[in-house]
């Protein structure tokens, strides 16, 4: 599997630092706020988990999945809730947690979606920002990582559903994405 990786991007203890600060900056800004932090699965797994192991306040945590990606590596523009949360936002401070942000079609969908049931807040946590990509107006508070306009594979991100495990984060050889 590694085998196929061309470049490195962010090494684990660089992904390591990023999410124990941001954690520690999640609890100081919402410190008695309760917050219910919303995962986007698939592919938030892996920073969510890590992530919630350096937020030190009383908060809950749920997952939605929804999918806007038929296997390629751009956005069709489409969102398909498949997976909705299982309790009542009314008056909830959501923080909506996310593997990357790309064009924004996604959050900007789910965020008008998540508005109408009456939530306090809604902030967006992501790991990666690809802002050159964007193509709706989505803005993430929190965002661990820039990265320019390249596929990026591991720690939670998938290609065609493969190298989600991968304990970093790096870039394919050009022959897989053709395959
Ligand atoms: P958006 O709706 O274009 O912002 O796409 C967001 C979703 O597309 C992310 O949650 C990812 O699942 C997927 N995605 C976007 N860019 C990448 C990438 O570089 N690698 C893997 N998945 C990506
Ligand atoms: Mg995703």
């Amino acid at each position: 599997m590694r085998n196929d990786i061309e470049r490195v991007f962010f090494t684990a203890e660089e992904i390591e630092n990023k999410v124990s600060a941001l954690g520690e900056q999640i609890s100081k800004d919402f410190e008695g706020k309760n917050p219910l932090f919303v995962g986007v699965l698939k592919g938030c797994f892996v920073f969510m988990a890590d992530l919630m192991r350096h937020v030190s306040i009383p908060c809950s945590m749920d997952f939605m999945a929804v999918s806007s990606y038929k296997g390629g590596t751009s956005s069709t523009g489409a969102v398909e809730i498949q997976k909705d949360l299982g309790q009542n936002i009314e008056g909830r401070h959501i923080i909506i947690i996310e593997d990357i942000l790309d064009s924004g079609n996604t959050l900007n969908y789910l965020q008008s979606y998540l508005m109408t049931r009456k939530p306090a807040s809604i902030t967006i946590a992501t790991l990666m920002d690809k802002p050159s990509r964007r193509a709706a107006p989505v803005y993430a508070k929190y965002s661990c990582f820039e990265v320019p306009d390249e596929f990026v594979v591991g720690y939670g991100l998938d290609y065609d559903e493969l190298y989600r495990n991968l304990p970093f984060i790096g870039v394919l050889k050009p022959e897989i994405y053709t395959k």
